[in-house]
């Protein structure tokens, strides 16, 4: 969805109803420890989860997460086979009770290089949630914004879409977060300041919020910290600030 405005289901505007977050920092958090940084990854998963209960008891709607980004096969091999191998260890420990919270997942992202292990994995974990509505989890797996501008494109034209039809709903209709609305937080861990083609379309006007806090080390006061921050914004959506309530004069 790209309508440019918030739409707080809950009923609370000041919070965000889909919160995206880049889960960055676990190789340096692992490298302090002296261990490796797969090691790093495999405590960041217990944060995702920590991080999915949190959101859910907060109201929050939609949680999306960048968990290995189209530029992550540039790592070494072991890193990228830990990775993999991370999210069979995740399905076995937590798939079951996410599905009896009410947890959907969404997997996004290319499926076509990816092991036919991992992607039957993937299948499993989508149609057992498939049917919860409590909170959307979008794992961004094999995840580029530029990919996901570009395979809308190319299944907007197979479909016969034509030039003249192809506008900003016409395509986001084919974008592989069509599930949720646009992010209203985003927040990356790990102290850089950068999307790192993350949610490029979606988050055109997301709220921006950059923490040192690395991905393991997230916790729940660092997420009401956010959300405080969140609060505080005014969010113009290129428009003027509403005007202030009128006041009657005293005289
Ligand atoms: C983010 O943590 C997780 C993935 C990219 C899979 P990093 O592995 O990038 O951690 P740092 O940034 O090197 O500390
Ligand atoms: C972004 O982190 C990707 C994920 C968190 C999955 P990176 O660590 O890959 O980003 P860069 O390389 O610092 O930009
Ligand atoms: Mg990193």
């Amino acid at each position: 969805m790209t309508a440019f405005s918030a739409a707080p289901a809950s009923g609370d505007p000041h919070l965000p109803r889909h919160v995206a977050i880049v889960m960055d920092g676990n190789g340096r958090w692992a490298k302090k420890r002296f261990m490796p940084r797969v090691y790093g990854h495999k405590v960041g998963v217990d944060t995702l989860v920590n991080t999915v209960n949190a959101c859910m008891a907060r109201g929050i709607e939609y949680l999306t997460v960048y968990a290995f980004s189209s530029e992550n096969w540039k790592r070494p091999q072991d890193e990228v086979s830990g990775l993999m191998g991370l999210v069979h260890v995740a399905v076995a420990r937590y798939l079951r009770k996410m599905a009896q919270d009410g947890v959907r997942v969404v997997i996004v992202g290319d499926r076509d290089n990816v092991s036919d292990r991992l992607r039957a994995a993937w299948a499993e974990v989508e149609s057992t949630t498939r049917h919860n509505t409590r909170l959307t989890l979008s794992v961004c797996f094999n995840y580029g914004g530029r990919w996901d501008i570009a395979q809308a494109a190319r299944r907007a034209i197979a479909d016969g879409v034509t030039a003249a039809q192809l506008d900003e709903q016409r395509l986001s209709a084919y974008m592989a977060m069509a599930h949720a609305p646009d992010p209203d937080l985003l927040i990356r861990t790990g102290g850089e300041l950068r999307i790192s083609n993350f949610l490029l379309w979606q988050a055109a006007y997301a709220e921006l919020l950059f923490t040192p806090c690395l991905w393991p080390d997230f916790n729940e006061a660092e997420l009401d910290r956010a959300l405080a921050d969140y609060a505080r914004r005014e969010r113009r959506f290129g428009g003027v600030p509403a005007p202030a309530p009128m006041t009657t004069a005293a005289h």
